[in-house]
């Protein structure tokens, strides 16, 4: 597609031209900081430092899929562990605002922490580059008019930049995310990366209802691997903007074999959207459910419910909190 390939071009030279120390990247595996990766790796291979945070909040094997992935485009990614602090902060926190709060924090810190070390290795870093999209651009905006309302924040947009000692580069600051697609695809980065569903920052921790622990997040894992890895069969996967599971504050009693159990509750999410702003439902296949269904209560040990959610955006949220 020429539009994009001189796009590419034309984002690359600009970067090229204005990038004159080191950049780091907050690299996450989704498709927005992957696209940001590849634009700087083709502009300024020798200046590009990605960070890699473990949050211990994202989905199964997410970290070692995306380091062999970028390993594979000739990208080393610096991973940095932070499990046990971002399990520590979280602590008996239910509150969802909370949560984010302290997932934000923890992140900087972390994120803050890895950039000063990396600096004595490495020389001056100057840059920070962000994937930030048009449509977060216009969130943010929307979210400091309505100050004071209290509506969800997205910890990821405007919390970064502004505590770190580095220059910020967005370079996709104007384009929407099928454009990201679009220009992903032009710089080779793989379909797996290109369609990988949107991801919140906070991961796992607000699609775990209440109080976040190492077993909710494995149970958590277990089952949304399973809902994505069907999707993909079916495929379905990418006739969705988003699907996962969450995982219920509550227990409902089941019935195997001859006990009766006493177990936990998965919802599963699945979404259509142009830019997440607004959403409908996804009218999957009931075939199709009711195989997800029997597979997440017969593999997941610790579920004995499954439900899906059937509210679109508005007036429910994308993500249960
Ligand atoms: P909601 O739940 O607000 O989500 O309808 C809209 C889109 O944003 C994602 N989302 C987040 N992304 N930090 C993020 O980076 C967050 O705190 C956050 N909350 C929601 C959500 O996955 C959906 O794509």
């Amino acid at each position: 597609n020429w539009l994009m390939k001189n796009l590419a071009e034309e984002l690359i030279n600009e970067l090229r031209k204005k990038i004159d120390g080191k950049v780091i990247l907050g690299l996450s595996g989704g498709v927005d900081s992957s696209v940001v990766a590849m634009l700087l790796h083709k502009a300024v291979p020798d200046k590009l430092i990605p960070i890699f945070v473990d949050t211990g909040l994202l989905r199964k094997n997410e970290g070692q899929e995306v380091v062999k992935q970028f390993e594979n485009l000739g990208i080393k990614i610096y991973c940095v562990d932070a499990s046990d602090r971002f399990f520590k902060a979280l602590e008996g926190i239910e509150d969802p605002e909370e949560k984010r709060k302290i997932i934000g924090h923890t992140f900087i810190d972390v994120f803050y922490e890895e950039a000063m070390k990396l600096k004595q290795q490495h020389g001056d870093i100057q840059y920070l580059a962000q994937g930030t999209l048009y449509p977060d651009v216009i969130e943010s905006k929307v979210a400091e008019r309505k100050a004071g309302a209290k509506i969800k924040t997205h910890h990821n947009v405007g919390g970064l930049p502004e505590k770190l000692p580095f220059k910020i580069i967005e370079p996709l600051r104007y384009l929407f995310k099928d454009e990201v697609r679009a220009l992903g695809k032009e710089l080779g980065l793989p379909e797996s990366i290109i369609y990988r569903h949107p991801f919140p920052g906070p991961g796992l921790a607000v699609r775990i209802i209440g109080a976040v622990t190492r077993e909710a997040v494995s149970i958590l894992q277990e089952a949304d691997a399973i809902f994505i890895e069907e999707l993909k069969k079916w495929d379905l996967y990418n006739k969705v903007w988003q699907a996962f599971a969450v995982l219920l504050p509550v227990k409902t009693v089941g019935v195997m074999g001859d006990y009766r159990t006493y177990e936990n509750v998965i919802a599963l999410r699945a979404v259509t959207s142009e830019d997440g702003m607004t959403a409908d439902w996804a009218k999957l296949p009931h075939e199709f459910l009711n195989h997800v269904a029997k597979r997440i209560v017969n593999e997941v040990r610790g579920v004995n419910r499954v439900v899906y959610d059937i509210t679109s955006k508005p007036p429910a949220t994308i993500e249960w909190e």
